[in-house]
């Protein structure tokens, strides 16, 4: 298994940040991971021609499940795909909780992006209130049943989790609370998708700096980070990227 260092810039970044990305391939030219930014979708075509030839990846924060169609402002996985993308970010909790996605249209939006031929990184998690009231396992077992598409393997889906209240607060669980909720996803994965799933990069996100990262990395069933703020800088997701390299 390759590991994943995964950036997620959201709705952050211009043409000027394009210098970030020349900084962070000239740093990390043949890293032991895979490296990815997935920016704005105004800037993936431009990231992916500064990245050709290097070792980074460009992935979409999100995709519309159709192909093509009457969908003002949307983006389908072929889009993405023409435009140079590898990956595409489904699922996220600001998606989820800005524009009320669903679990099924979720799973629809990541079988859309297979059949595409990109991968598909679907994000889960709980809130803060479901963490407190103990039914962590309960929800982001859920979310990853409602959410896994058809026929996904070790080559086409990557799972994210990340603790909406761990997003851009600077809190993150513990590393036995990260043991325990990777434990149960990759069980979990297995049961539904049998051997594939041993193979299926299992990403934390949620406040992830070049701070805490070698400690989250070295916990069993993590097999990579998926960075928001931290991700801006080459400096930063560059140490990310050491980190999960060593
Ligand atoms: P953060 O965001 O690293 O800024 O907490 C993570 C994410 O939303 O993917």
């Amino acid at each position: 298994m390759r590991k994943l260092a995964a950036g997620n810039w959201k709705m952050n970044g211009g043409r000027a940040a394009l210098d970030e990305v020349a900084a962070l391939c000239a740093a990390h030219p043949a890293p032991e991971c895979e490296m990815l930014l997935c920016p704005p979708a105004t800037l993936i075509a431009q990231m992916a021609w500064a990245a050709r030839g290097k070792a980074l990846k460009i992935g979409g924060q999100d995709c519309h499940p159709a192909v093509s169609g009457a969908h003002t402002g949307d983006i389908s996985a072929p889009m993405l795909k023409d435009a140079g993308a590898a990956y595409v970010i489904v699922g996220h909790s600001e998606r989820r909780t800005d524009h009320g996605e669903t679990d099924a249209l979720v799973r629809a939006k990541a079988g859309a992006a297979i059949a595409a031929g990109l991968i598909a990184i679907v994000c889960i998690g709980e809130t803060e209130a479901e963490r407190d009231a103990g039914a962590t396992l309960a929800v982001i077992g859920a979310q990853l049943d409602g959410s896994l598409p058809e026929g996904a393997t070790a080559a086409t889906l990557v799972l994210a989790y990340e603790p909406v209240w761990a997003i851009g607060t600077g809190r993150t669980p513990t590393i036995a609370e990260i043991a325990e909720v990777h434990g149960f996803l990759r069980a979990r994965l297995t049961e539904r998708i049998g051997a594939e799933a041993a193979g299926v990069r299992l990403l934390y996100g949620g406040s992830v700096k070049p701070s805490n990262a070698a400690e989250i990395f070295a916990v069993s069933d993590v097999d990579g980070a998926l960075v928001g703020g931290a991700s801006l800088k080459a400096v930063d997701f560059g140490a990310i990227v050491a980190a999960l390299a060593a």
